[in-house]
């Protein structure tokens, strides 16, 4: 078999949209021929149970339930952490369980979320952004308790504070109210700070963890918490048609995937930082700091139109489609150069032309326009 296409440089050298656009490696396509056959609705894959298992114990929790997409981990743990409507779901205002899953939480739940702007407009905190918006249980009639606390680490590439996660835990724990963390990058935060995935997780009662965000690999998450738990969200998971039967295929994958790539995000995160650091000597307005592997550039204070934006991405080969610039491990140095010379002659074009408008570009917009 010619696996050439795979040894290549990936397609996603220049990809700058997203950490999801890399593409499987060699040794994840490899690893195909280990992968066993078993019908992993039935439980029976020995691939996928490994899987489950490996990144259970990584995460220091009983059980792991793999899940096409971070988007299935997270809502069947929101709906498997909620009992019986009327309730709320806290988050930030700017959470994906929120904003990027199709209102899931409204459907799959019948929740209502209390989306919430953190007052330091970084990290959601138990004294100034919780407290202030719980609604608790008592019996008061009118309002909708919040049942489950839901947080994300890393949130646009920045990094939740451990000892403000302590007090939230400690509050949840206090109050008979669940803590879910959106861990799709979890990997990135723990890189960065050498805190572990253990200890991480052992704060909350949830946690999704995604495969095809920054690790690379082609699909999935896994959902970890305790045995019962994960029975349930089982159940939830088929019901929403996530059942996948030789998925031992992608098991083993996304455990070459864990094995490899891991060991590769601190790179990604010097090479943001860099991009981060050049932003700040060239007056290049950011909205966020730089703690891993994402630059969020602000088009609307740097008064750079997207359509320019997407003009010069075109000119130097990149793909970029908004002021979010994502680093993942397939990036090549040669469009690491190209992008930084673009984002400089980008803001000398801005401050020459500068672009007044509101309009945003979303993700799918046609970037060779
Ligand atoms: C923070 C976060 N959580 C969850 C998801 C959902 O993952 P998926 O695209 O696999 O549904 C994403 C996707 O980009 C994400 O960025």
């Amino acid at each position: 078999m010619d696996f050439s296409n795979f040894s290549e440089q990936s397609p996603a050298h220049n990809d700058y949209r997203s950490d999801t656009f890399t593409t499987p490696s060699l040794s994840m396509v490899q690893a195909l021929a280990k992968a066993t056959l078993g019908d992993a609705v039935y439980n029976e894959d020995k691939s996928t149970i490994e899987l489950e298992n490996k990144v259970a114990g990584l995460a220091g929790k009983e059980a792991g339930l793999y899940c096409v997409s971070g988007t299935l981990s997270n809502q069947i743990a929101l709906r498997t952490n909620l009992v019986q409507p009327p309730f709320s779901v806290l988050c930030d205002f700017r959470g994906h369980v929120y904003v990027h899953e199709a209102g899931g939480l409204s459907t799959l739940s019948q929740a209502m979320v209390q989306p919430i702007k953190p007052k330091n407009d970084r990290y959601l905190t138990l004294k100034d952004d919780i407290l202030p918006n719980f609604i608790p249980d008592d019996g008061e009639i009118h309002g909708a308790p919040t049942k489950v606390i839901s947080l994300e680490n890393t949130l646009h590439g920045m990094i939740f504070p451990i000892d403000e996660i302590k007090k939230i835990s400690k509050f949840c724990k206090a109050n008979d109210v669940k803590l879910h963390l959106d861990g799709a990058r979890l990997w990135n935060a723990s890189v960065e700070t050498g805190i572990s995935i253990k200890e991480y997780c052992s704060y909350f009662d949830s946690v999704s963890l995604c495969l095809s965000k920054t690790l690379g690999a082609p699909i999935g998450s896994v959902l970890v918490s305790d045995k019962k738990f994960i029975n349930k969200a089982n159940h939830f998971k088929k019901q929403n048609g996530g059942g996948i039967r030789q998925s031992g295929l992608l098991a083993v994958m996304a455990i070459a995937a864990i094995d490899e790539n891991l060991s590769k995000l601190k790179r990604t995160h010097e090479l943001a930082k860099e991009v981060g650091e050049l932003c700040k000597k060239h007056e290049i307005y950011l909205e966020h700091p730089v703690e891993t592997n994402f630059v969020f550039v602000d088009l609307k204070k740097n008064k750079i139109n997207p359509k320019t934006l997407v003009e010069f991405a075109n000119k130097y080969n990149i793909k970029a489609y908004s002021g979010r610039i994502a680093f993942h491990y397939q990036i090549s140095d040669e469009s690491f150069e190209a992008v930084k010379k673009l984002l400089v002659e980008l803001k000398e074009y801005a401050k020459k032309n500068p672009y007044e408008g509101d309009e945003q570009l979303t993700f799918y917009s046609n970037i060779e326009e």
